[in-house]
């Protein structure tokens, strides 16, 4: 007896609602009751779907499976009726039985997915015991969008294969279904071509000895990696089993430049001026008018044929610098010889001789939104609307199906609020605004719906670089839970609220996002100082840590903390494997702004003239060259400035770029003398003074990384 109530108290059981399923499905209803997996039960699937079972096998460890379109009482079944729709499943749980019977390979892995969110979190670490108990159940499902897509940019930033199918794993869960990989940019060439070996393996290396320039990050060293065709084969067929098409990209005829590197045969006939860049190569475009060029790109395309199993291949057409083929002339002659009105119909042409490529070798051309520009395009074109829900418009009511994915909501390379890491050129946003998503408010009628074929998620990686990608979490950070949300808009017919979306993250996502080791972001609490005391909270049920700045000393939050230094407290919040941002009061991000004159033995650009760096705001000074060792630049204040430390940096805001690579930084506390303070770390560095400062010096011991310039920035004085 004992020993039955104990097995009873032992089964694994999870109160399942309406509102633990992401994405949402069509409909769901819970009978009351419960099925108890055991050891004794069987895994019994259709032949053609035994991946499937397979699959399911890895989270739940039946002793028994068998192929067989029979069952018995005490299975679990994995069938197909191909009567229903391709993406279609049924799952039924009642006390006998579970069943899950899709239309096709696709709607049976999308009910493994579903039952395994019906099953504790701890499944998704793959050592869950029997037995477990899930909730008699119907869930009648099928997606919203067939196209359900995520674009990783492996070009900028090299991200090996392992993790890439970490990232199909954790789209797998949310149930999206195609891979949009990016993996030739200007920074780097990370797909083999046998017959062109060099452009793997010199490409996939920016830096050191490569002719492939160092841009973002990582400035000091040789740094990346490509992916063998072996190795693409092994992604496209673990992505298979996971329901996942994997489209790959090739950026042309613009974001070459590691391409143009390697082979410089490609670009236009002309010789760009090195006088601004210290003579580095700044043309990026493939040459239109060049026979040889097409060789090139079959060569290209016929191998990416035998690896990828996608109808479509990404052949890019966005950002082409058009002045380099205005300056060809070569391209120029092309251009009257084929009775091309502008240069956006060079691209036309350019991308026409491309796909007579792509459909000899039996795929179709995808393109970002710029290639629809020049008029000439065939309507069968899959165009990838991005830079704006303007463009997104124009494409679908050109009747082009059109991959709804604009910066401004789907760009998870963007910052999530205004103190994080990311790009801010499109937009701040967290994962609230990506499931507000609206196609009527931003203007879709039921014409431009007809041609919305799907929703994608991207993840450009300039900016990834700097952030120690082989030891940190910022790409899953950057990612979750932004795209659990977008994978509620993309899957379900009738999207949950905000408010219903984030109580099922609390509930129970966050926990399944723990038991894969997902560093999702957490809320960043809310810090406020009032009445000599600092208050933090949050609304998800996290635990709220701090630290005193000056001592290094943290503690768990429980109470108000009585202080009259609340600039020196810094919070943050953990829960699982989540994280929030380091946060504080008001009185943490007040900046100081004390009046200072910039000057500098690099001569700057009218238009971002050395004031700008005397403004405190975002206002750049750009050179009119690179910096080279020995130039400086100073800060000169007015009055003498009490401060617990300066923030130095130079290059852009948001993005590695245009900084310096080394320098120093002297402090002078009498406006005479300097005393040597910090070294830079890449692009500046922190320094903490121990007196007023009359002066901060920052000496070049190297060139900047940019070909032309380097920007200057206000300090940041706290
Ligand atoms: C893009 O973001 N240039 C497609
Ligand atoms: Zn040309």
């Amino acid at each position: 007896m004992k020993k039955i109530l104990f097995s009873i108290l032992a089964v694994l059981t999870i109160g399942v609602s309406s509102a633990q399923i992401v994405p949402k499905p069509k409909s769901e209803s819970y009978q009351g009751g419960e099925f108890v997996i055991t050891d004794k039960c069987a895994l019994v699937y259709d032949a053609q779907v035994r991946d499937a079972a397979m699959y399911l096998l890895e989270y739940l460890p039946f002793k028994q499976i068998l192929s067989s379109p029979k069952i018995m009482d005490g299975d679990i079944q994995i069938a197909l009726n191909r009567l229903m729709d391709e993406e279609e499943y049924n799952l039924i749980v009642d006390k006998k039985n579970i069943r899950i019977i899709g239309g096709s390979y696709a709607g049976v892995f999308n009910g493994v997915q579903t039952l395994l969110q019906l099953l504790p979190p701890k499944v998704y670490s793959k050592n869950c015991k029997f037995p477990i108990a899930i909730p008699c159940c119907t869930i009648e499902d099928n997606p919203k969008f067939s196209y359900r897509g995520f674009m990783l940019d492996v070009a900028r930033t090299w991200i090996p294969t392992d993790k890439v199918k970490r990232y199909i794993d954790l789209m797998a869960y949310l149930k999206l279904n195609k891979l949009h990989f990016h993996l030739t940019d200007d920074e780097g060439w990370r797909i083999e071509i046998k017959s062109h070996p060099e452009l793997a393996k010199v490409g996939g290396f920016r830096g050191g000895d490569s002719p492939v320039f160092p841009r973002y990050g990582k400035f000091y060293e040789k740094w990346g990696g490509y992916y063998t065709q072996q190795e693409l084969k092994e992604i496209v067929s673990y992505a298979e089993q996971r329901n996942i098409e994997v489209i790959p990209e090739i950026d042309m005829p613009g974001h070459s430049k590691a391409l143009g590197a390697i082979k410089k045969d490609i670009l236009c006939n002309y010789t760009p001026s090195g006088n601004r860049t210290n003579g580095l190569e700044i043309r990026n475009v493939w040459c239109a008018a060049k026979e040889s060029n097409y060789a090139l790109i079959e060569d290209i395309i016929r191998e990416m044929s035998g690896i990828f199993t996608s109808d479509y291949i990404h052949i890019g057409g966005d950002e082409v610098n058009m002045a380099q083929w205005c300056r060809c002339p070569d391209c120029q002659r092309l251009k009257k010889e084929k009775g091309l009105e502008n240069e956006n119909q060079i691209e036309d042409y350019f991308i026409a001789r491309t796909t007579e490529i792509l459909t000899k070798y039996g795929k179709k051309p995808a393109v970002w939104n710029e290639a629809i520009e020049g008029g000439l395009l065939p309507k069968n074109t899959r165009v990838h609307g991005w830079a704006s829900i303007k463009k997104c418009l124009a494409s679908t009511s050109k009747g082009y199906p059109t991959i709804i994915m604009p910066g401004h909501y789907f760009y998870f390379d963007m910052k999530q609020s205004a103190s994080e890491p990311g790009h801010n050129w499109a937009a701040i946003f967290d994962a609230k605004k990506v499931l507000s998503f609206d196609f009527t408010k931003q203007g879709f009628t039921a014409e431009h719906l007809k041609n919305v074929a799907g929703i994608e998620a991207s993840f450009f990686s300039e900016i990834y670089i700097a952030h120690n990608p082989e030891k940190s979490d910022y790409l899953d950070y950057m990612l979750f839970p932004r795209l659990t949300a977008l994978s509620e808009v993309a899957w379900s017919h009738t999207r949950r609220s905000w408010d219903e979306f984030y109580t099922a993250l609390k509930n129970i996502h966050y926990a399944r996002m723990d038991a894969m080791g997902v560093t999702y972001r957490l809320e960043t609490p809310k810090v406020t100082y009032t009445n000599g005391a600092i208050t933090a909270s949050t609304t998800d049920n996290s635990t709220i840590y701090y630290t005193d700045t000056r001592t290094g000393k943290s503690a768990r939050y429980s109470k108000p903390i009585a202080t009259s230094t609340p600039w020196a407290f810094e919070f943050e919040s953990r829960k699982g494997t989540g994280i929030s941002k380091k946060t504080g009061s008001k009185e943490y991000y007040a900046l100081q702004k004390p009046q200072v004159t910039v000057t500098s033995s690099i001569p700057c650009s009218e238009k971002t003239p050395m004031t700008n760096a005397a403004k405190y705001s975002n206002s750049i000074v750009r050179t009119t060259r690179a910096a080279k060792a020995g130039d400086w630049i100073e800060y000169r204040f007015a009055e003498p400035v009490t401060c617990r430390e300066i923030e130095v940096m130079t290059g852009h805001i948001h993005l590695r770029r245009c900084n310096l690579l080394k320098g120093y930084i002297e402090v002078s506390y009498d406006g005479k003398t300097f005393v040597h303070t910090a070294d830079f770390d890449v692009a500046g560095a922190i320094i903490k003074p121990t007196a007023a400062v009359k002066a901060v010096k920052i000496t070049a011991t190297s060139n900047s990384d940019a070909e032309d310039q380097l920007v200057i920035q206000s300090l940041k004085i706290k």
